[in-house]
């Protein structure tokens, strides 16, 4: 546990009071009522749970809301047919909602598209049926690797629309990580675009897929969709293969009736890092994941009808897939999407979107918060930003001074914040205020939501003050596994106590109850909010041809939270150089991408080992850090940690 972080937090005592007119309108308004539905949610789980399904769509009822018999393989909705496009969709096509804006989209290049209810159900229902013609089925995977355009969202839901599965990949890993991918859940198709904007270049995604998919013979066809318009970009169509989205969707019915899918049917898996050396594919089922996502979107965005609800993940994140597409569309909101980066063309794009939109609620990462203190108050100083009357942070525990500066300048002193913690494998919120009834304080996400029961224990799994952060009961937008990988689900997630989810987190609980999550205690980094995997790193890392041993931790970094320090010792007779350095960070980026090459690389001569030969990576934490070394009576050679040193002061 960071005993630094543990330290700012005990000292963080200011609370923010929701105003009266917040309050008046919201959804949940007094912390009694939060209470009394929190206690039934936890006494009575399938109770609470079965009366907020109800709210959505089934063809077929469920036997019974919650079977825990085969823990920790718990289903939910046992036996109940629904399908999560038609509850994103045509559910909302008989009502008022039918006309209302469900995606307004903004290019980087200044395009905008607005998808009402009807429109995307169109496109939704066209693609689905472009892909059944294409001979996809339910079961499917499908690998989608886009940029931030409403083909993302509609190619998701044509998926779900007929039961296929699938799996988007962030458009800023490497051919290599789409490779590994597509070739874990062996998916039979790629949805991928020419290009996408990025600070006004063109990234040309088709090429990355042209490259990784090479040795997948599992990959019978590919759908491109043309966003960067025959720029000088040449994107290579293989006959047979290869087809355009545009050519595809014409012609074909704007008719698809909706597969009519089991509740435990796999809607997506997402890949995460965990502690070991290959990203995990977390799995998804339907029904459970639906009425999460709905009910966190609901409440803890306080989200009305007028609302224009902007979340600034990429879909590519599981942010992305829970509030930006599945739950602000089941609830028949309206979702804002941007293509691009927030300082292009000038550092006052994201609230220059906000004024030009009337944002409402906002939703970022703690990071970017960061980024834009750094940027300097004069650029959101000049647009009028009187339209946001809530905002949200996600990813990261964020530090008081950011929190207070996005309550200050952004929010005008006008708008409760939701810091809201979850994870790729929680599926949706978990802990967190409910913006109308709950005082916040800078740094904590305050109270578990509906149905999370949650405490903090120790390692013996004694409930304590500050230790790991737990929780005791099956929730229904819990992961249901590792795809391919049952032993390893049980192990990551289930084993540290009995019958307890293990997230990874480390938390502290205050006298009136809390939470702070201090971050992560496994070996996983959280750079600007995106997981890296040290074991994952350090492997890619003994594959080049240069290096013998490597050791990645984590520091702390002032605006991305976390960086990354790659300590390495080369192979005999290879020299350090910054050329070499250039060619790792290059060999980072190739393997996963730009987002993971570390801030420092540190050639070292060795690695500082105990006597039976495990690194002691605790030491190389006290040498990035500047502290005084901890313990090192079982460091095999003193000597090594000197010459670390010595390096590590000297770059
Ligand atoms: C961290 C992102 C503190 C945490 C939704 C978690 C947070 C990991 C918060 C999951 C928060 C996320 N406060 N830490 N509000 N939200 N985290 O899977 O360490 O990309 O385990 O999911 O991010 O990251 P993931």
């Amino acid at each position: 546990m960071d005993r630094q972080n543990l330290e700012t937090v005990l000292m963080e005592n200011r609370k923010f009071v929701p105003s009266d007119e917040f309050k008046k309108r919201a959804h949940i308004s007094s912390l009694d009522e939060y209470f009394t539905r929190y206690r039934k949610s936890i006494d009575d789980p399938e109770k609470f749970w079965g009366s907020i399904a109800e709210e959505l769509h089934w063809f077929k009822k469920w036997d019974r809301v919650l079977n825990e018999e085969d823990a920790p393989f718990f289903k939910w909705f046992e036996n109940g047919k629904t399908n999560i496009s038609y509850n994103c969709l045509d559910r909302h096509l008989e009502t008022g909602v039918r006309n209302k804006a469900a995606i307004i989209w903004e290019g980087e290049p200044g395009e905008q598209r607005v998808l009402t209810y009807w429109d995307l159900a169109r496109e939704v229902n066209k693609f689905a049926n472009a892909l059944r013609n294409l001979g996809i089925k339910h079961g499917d995977r499908i690998a989608i690797y886009l940029p931030m355009i409403p083909e993302l969202a509609i190619a998701m839901l044509a998926c779900a629309r007929i039961g296929a599965i699938h799996t988007v990949i962030f458009a800023g890993f490497s051919a290599e990580s789409i490779r590994d991918r597509v070739l874990d859940c062996d998916a039979r198709m790629v949805i991928t675009a020419d290009g996408g904007w990025r600070r006004g270049n063109v990234l040309q995604l088709k090429n990355i897929v042209d490259e990784a998919i090479q040795e997948c013979d599992c990959v019978k066809d590919v759908v491109v969709v043309k966003r960067a318009h025959g720029d000088p970009f040449p994107c290579h169509i293989k006959e047979g293969r290869d087809h355009w989205y545009h050519r595809i969707i014409d012609e074909v019915s704007a008719v698809c009736p909706p597969a009519e899918v089991d509740s435990e049917d796999l809607l997506f898996l997402l890949y995460t890092s965990g502690t070991t050396g290959k990203p995990k594919g977390i799995i998804h089922t339907t029904g459970g994941y639906m009425v999460f996502t709905y009910l966190t979107a609901k409440y803890v965005f306080d989200l009305r009808p007028e609302d224009v609800y902007w979340c600034t993940a990429d879909i590519g994140w599981v942010t992305g897939h829970s509030y930006i597409v599945y739950g602000p569309l089941a609830n028949g909101a309206t979702c804002l999407m941007y293509e691009g980066t927030p300082n292009w063309p000038d550092k006052g794009r994201f609230w220059n979107i906000i004024e030009k939109y009337g944002v409402t609620v906002f939703y970022t990462a703690p990071t970017a918060i960061r980024t834009f203190m750094k940027w300097g108050e004069r650029w959101p100083e000049k647009y009028d930003l009187s339209s946001l009357r809530l905002l949200g942070t996600v990813g990261e525990p964020i530090n008081p001074e950011a929190w207070i500066w996005y309550n200050k300048i952004i929010g005008g002193e006008n708008c409760p914040i939701v810091d809201t913690w979850w994870q790729t494998e929680t599926g949706g919120i978990m802990i967190t205020p409910l913006p109308g009834c709950m005082d916040t304080k800078p740094g904590s996400a305050t109270y578990p939501f509906f149905g999370i029961d949650v405490t903090v224990l120790n390692e013996s799994g004694e409930e304590t003050e500050a230790g790991f952060l737990a929780i005791k009961k099956p929730w229904p937008g819990m992961l249901r596994g590792i795809y391919s990988d049952a032993k390893r689900y049980k192990e990551t997630y289930w084993s540290k106590w009995p019958d307890v989810y293990f997230p990874g987190d480390g938390a502290k609980k205050d006298s009136d109850g809390y939470y702070w999550i201090l971050g992560r205690v496994d070996d996983v980094v959280n750079v600007s909010g995106h997981r890296i995997g040290t074991a994952e790193l350090e492997s890619i890392f003994v594959e080049h041809e240069t290096i013998a041993e490597s050791a990645v931790i984590g520091i702390k970094h002032e605006v991305k939270g976390q960086a990354l320090v790659a300590f390495v010792s080369l192979k005999e007779g290879v020299k350090a150089s910054p050329e070499l350095e250039g060619e790792l960070k290059h060999w980072v980026v190739k393997k996963i991408g730009k987002f993971a090459i570390p801030e420092r690389i540190i050639f070292a001569a060795d690695l500082p080992k105990t006597r039976s030969g495990k690194i002691m990576r605790r030491l190389l934490r006290d040498v990035s850090e500047g502290r005084a070394l901890g313990n090192i009576t079982t460091l095999a050679d003193a000597a090594v940690i000197d010459d670390l040193k010595a390096k590590y002061e000297e770059g």
